[in-house]
């Protein structure tokens, strides 16, 4: 054999292979240009511009109006000119709620993989982790996966109650105000509400309203509570106990509606199992602050659970493969519960920042967790107008509720995104 061939047999496939490689990535990036360009210059989803940008080496920069600008200064392959493009992705901040929270990358790749059974057989391994996992950290010995807050608040009322008995709620509670009449439809229970102080729980109100033993009056069968409260006001553990212990004494069940109950403990600074620890039931929403795309935990002692799980058949809610839900739902209570005090400095930064502005007026005591609630003083034309303009710059507001505006903050809103939206705000109510 001559070896002077040697090199070209060896050079000659690994020559090939470069070539093929470089044509593929050719042909990836032309094709990327070609449908940049058929879009009209708008490309809709993030992945897709990361991608692009990835593909053409380019780096993504934000713009001041928020908008994601791509430079691409590249050889198109019609005719080989130099063009300038540019690619626009409107990403928007939203301040509406923490119920708006997109599942993180880590959820999705959770729920990809997750092993899954049929849970009214209750054979799913990924759901029966996440309620033990529930149970553990909420001190309870059950819980149970539910679709929603409002249905894991709605079975412990069907759990503790029957039809015609009262149950002492407060009357801005959600249980009360935002569950279309449910308590009277499926448990046929009466409502108490009782009004307090910036809707903070009071003990010796709740003692007096419970019913004694009286012929012509119902049973007091249950206390809601809700911590944190959806005005975004946090109480102490005292005021939890007093109730939980005046509650045991006459016999009656407390119902912990702890949708943000994280949110309290991190307010509060202490172990959730510090709320939890004596109320018979607790209800934990894991797609809000939590960024769980779906559903909830009810959790109490194993007896209640098991009627609760029941009911929840009975109400439709008994779900199957449900395990690529309960898989968010665990990185919602191991990972997210811990970065939730970010969101609150956010808040109280955002309060900062708005009391500056003239004419808005904020309790900053009431910002405990991730909601800042505010009045604006401006005519009312001007308040109704603006959600459409934030919206306009890339914003989404709520409108005025009963006088005052809510901000929240959440995962998907940075301390940058709130200067943009807070200085974006102050322009339109000058
Ligand atoms: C305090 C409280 N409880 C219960 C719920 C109900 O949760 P869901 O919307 O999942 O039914 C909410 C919803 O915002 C809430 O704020």
């Amino acid at each position: 054999m001559n070896f002077i061939f040697l090199p070209v047999i060896i050079l000659y496939p690994i020559g090939t292979y470069l070539i093929c490689v470089l044509l593929k990535n050719q042909y990836i990036r032309n094709n990327m240009i070609q449908e940049l360009k058929e879009s009209k210059e708008t490309v809709e989803h993030a992945d897709r511009l990361v991608k692009l940008s990835k593909a053409i080496g380019k780096k993504l920069k934000l713009s001041d109006d928020n908008i994601f600008e791509l430079e691409l200064a590249t050889t198109l392959h019609d005719n080989s000119r130099i063009r300038k493009g540019r690619v626009i992705y409107m990403r928007y901040i939203d301040l509406r709620s923490d119920t708006v929270t997109q599942p993180t990358k880590s959820m999705r790749e959770a729920m990809y993989i997750a092993e899954v059974g049929d849970d009214v057989y209750q054979d799913d391994p990924t759901v029966n982790e996440l309620e033990a996992l529930a149970a553990k950290m909420l001190g309870k010995g059950a819980a149970l996966f539910v679709p929603s807050g409002t249905m894991s608040n709605q079975l412990a009322l069907m759990c503790f109650t029957n039809r015609g008995e009262e149950i002492i709620v407060s009357a801005d509670c959600h249980i009360f105000a935002h569950e279309v009449g449910a308590a009277a439809v499926l448990s046929g229970a009466n409502l108490r509400q009782l009004s307090f102080e910036k809707g903070i729980y009071d003990a010796k109100m709740i003692e007096k309203a419970i019913r004694p033993d009286d012929i012509h009056e119902p049973r007091t069968a249950l206390i809601c509570m809700e911590n944190a409260l959806a005005n975004g006001n946090v109480f102490s553990i005292e005021i939890m106990e007093e109730v939980y212990a005046l509650a045991h004494k006459n016999g009656i069940a407390v119902h912990l509606d702890g949708a943000r109950v994280f949110n309290a403990a991190t307010a509060l600074n202490v172990d959730v199992k510090e709320l939890t620890k004596n109320c018979d039931t607790v209800s934990c929403c894991l797609s809000k602050g939590l960024c769980a795309p779906v559903g909830s935990v009810l959790a109490g002692d194993t007896k209640v659970i098991a009627k609760a799980r029941k009911y929840r058949k009975m109400l439709g809610g008994g779900m199957r493969q449900s395990g690529i839900l309960a898989a968010a739902g665990i990185i919602s209570l191991k990972d997210m519960t811990k970065r939730l005090k970010e969101d609150h400095d956010n808040a109280k930064y955002m309060a900062k920042k708005l009391i500056e502005l003239e004419g808005i007026e904020v309790d900053l005591d009431s910002v405990c967790i991730n909601m800042v609630f505010f009045k604006l003083n401006r005519p009312e034309e001007l308040l109704d107008s603006l959600p459409e303009k934030m919206l306009e710059n890339g914003i989404k507001i709520n409108g005025c509720e009963l006088g005052e505006f809510r901000f929240v903050t959440s995962n998907d809103v940075s301390r940058d995104d709130i200067d943009y939206a807070i200085s974006t705000f102050s322009k339109f109510i000058v």
